[in-house]
């Protein structure tokens, strides 16, 4: 019965995939509740390494039933695509389910998301050009096409038509683009439809009746904490509900039903895209993070921006997820650091901050000085073979359960490397 929400603590890229990958032989379903494929999650199973953008990283298991929920967007261009990859990898895709109620991306989404980036210029959110914004505004202007949409073609041309007849206005007075037509989108879209259909379900019906049959669920987000709508870095987000409630709006399964809820933070700190960053760093410990962890994102290829571990986000983490549990990843890449900083406050025009700032000013270069406890690094030492909490030098375990004091939460399991089996269980249980 015991459910799980997985969420990240941070910006994004936190490892959510290999952990997901990692717990999920323990639940019965993976569930992606929000986003589309903006995400980029690695999963590292064997000789295989995939990079998943829409569908949940439980797929590596056939005893696992993976789902797309209600709060998901699909670009069913991109859907259709990655289980084509994942079946030439001879990864089955016949078990995944797609929510009807999920909206879908469409291309004059994507048209629209790379013009309002250029418009913004210098303000650009630095979004993925996914579409994932227009998308999901359509969905709460209420104008959104959904997966159940492509059931009738005949539903699908009437939605198409009324939206098109807004949009193709958008993209050729106001951006100069070329518009569509709705023979052209049914083109391409009809087909994708026939391939979807044998996945479509009633996915909130599907959920609960497995919960009530004692079977095990897991939440797999996507994005992070600190870029969810509502408690991110407005305006530098994304356009859902990333946090640990959006699992329950993005699956239409209750909050009751949640059992655990960890959170995923790398042992440093990352972000892609615009937005304020207080313990960013812009000097060659800043480029040596960035190319030992390997940061560069999934999905666009772009460099990550790096930072210390900032205990301030991870409180705050804490309390908006109610986080049970933490992972924490990527402690191998401080191997390659003789000292290692945390950040344990903000201070910012005379004021003090253990908790996040009210306005967002604070959190930029010009206000925000970081306050830093420098610790004692494990430097030259390999952690990567490391399997047990003894196993670690001293000083890695200590950086460890000074990171779990100041979250206020157990780091109940520690990644070492990217492999599956490069991972340190320090008192996780799904149970
Ligand atoms: P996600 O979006 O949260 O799933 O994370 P990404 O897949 O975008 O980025 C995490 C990257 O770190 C991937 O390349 C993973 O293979 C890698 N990774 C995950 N855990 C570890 C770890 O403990 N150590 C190292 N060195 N790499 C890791
Ligand atoms: P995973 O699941 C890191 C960032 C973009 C941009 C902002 C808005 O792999 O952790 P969007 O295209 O969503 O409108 O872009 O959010 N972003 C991510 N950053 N990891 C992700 O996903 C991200 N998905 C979106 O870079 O700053
Ligand atoms: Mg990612």
């Amino acid at each position: 019965m015991p459910s799980t929400v997985l969420v990240g603590a941070q910006w994004g890229d936190e490892g959510k995939g290999k952990i997901t990958d990692l717990i999920a032989q323990d639940f019965d379903y993976v569930v992606r509740y929000q986003g589309g494929n903006n995400a980029g999650h690695t999963v590292i199973h064997g000789d295989k390494k995939l990079a998943l953008h829409l569908i949940p990283s439980g797929i590596m298991y056939d005893t696992i039933t993976p789902v797309i929920g209600n709060g998901v967007v699909i670009d069913p261009r991109v859907l259709v695509d990655e289980m084509a990859k994942l079946e030439a990898q001879g990864i089955s895709c016949e078990r995944l389910v797609i929510s009807c109620d999920a909206h879908i991306i469409m291309p004059y989404h994507i048209d629209l998301d790379g013009a309002s980036e250029k418009r913004l210029g210098k303000n650009k959110i630095g979004t993925t050009r996914r579409g994932i914004g227009p998308c999901y505004q359509d969905k709460f202007s209420r104008i959104g096409i959904r997966v159940q949409d492509l059931l009738d073609e005949k539903i699908f041309r009437q939605k198409l038509e009324t939206a098109l007849a807004e949009k193709n206005e958008i993209l050729t007075k106001i951006y100069g683009m070329p518009g569509y037509t709705v023979d052209q989108i049914c083109e391409e879209y009809l087909p994708y439809a026939e391939i979807i259909r044998p996945h479509m379900a009633e996915t909130a019906h599907l959920l609960n009746r497995a919960y009530a049959d004692g079977k095990n669920i897991l939440f797999e987000g996507a994005q992070a904490t600190l870029l969810d709508i509502d408690h991110g870095t407005y305006p530098f987000v994304t356009s859902s509900s990333c946090c640990a409630g959006g699992a329950c709006i993005g699956s239409g399964v209750g909050p009751k039903k949640v059992d655990k809820v960890i959170g995923i933070s790398k042992a440093y700190i990352t972000r892609v895209g615009s937005g304020p960053f207080p313990t960013e760093l812009f000097d060659e410990t800043g480029e040596k993070l960035c190319q030992i962890g390997g940061e560069y994102g999934v999905t666009t290829g772009r460099k990550r921006r790096t930072g210390w571990f900032d205990a301030v986000i991870a409180r705050y983490a804490t309390d908006v997820n109610s986080l049970t549990d933490m992972a924490l990843t990527k402690l191998d890449v401080l191997s390659a650091f003789d000292t290692i900083k945390v950040c344990v406050a903000y201070k910012a025009d005379g004021t003090t901050y253990d908790y996040f700032p009210m306005q967002q000013s604070v959190l930029y270069p010009k206000h925000v000085e970081p306050v830093y406890e420098e610790l004692p690094g494990w430097y030259g030492q390999d952690i990567t073979g490391c399997r047990s909490f003894e196993e670690l030098p001293a000083n890695a375990q200590r950086y460890v359960t000074y990171l779990e004091e100041l979250c206020g939460v157990p780091m109940s399991i520690v990644a070492v490397g990217p492999d599956r089996d490069q991972t340190i269980f320090r008192g996780w249980s799904s149970k």
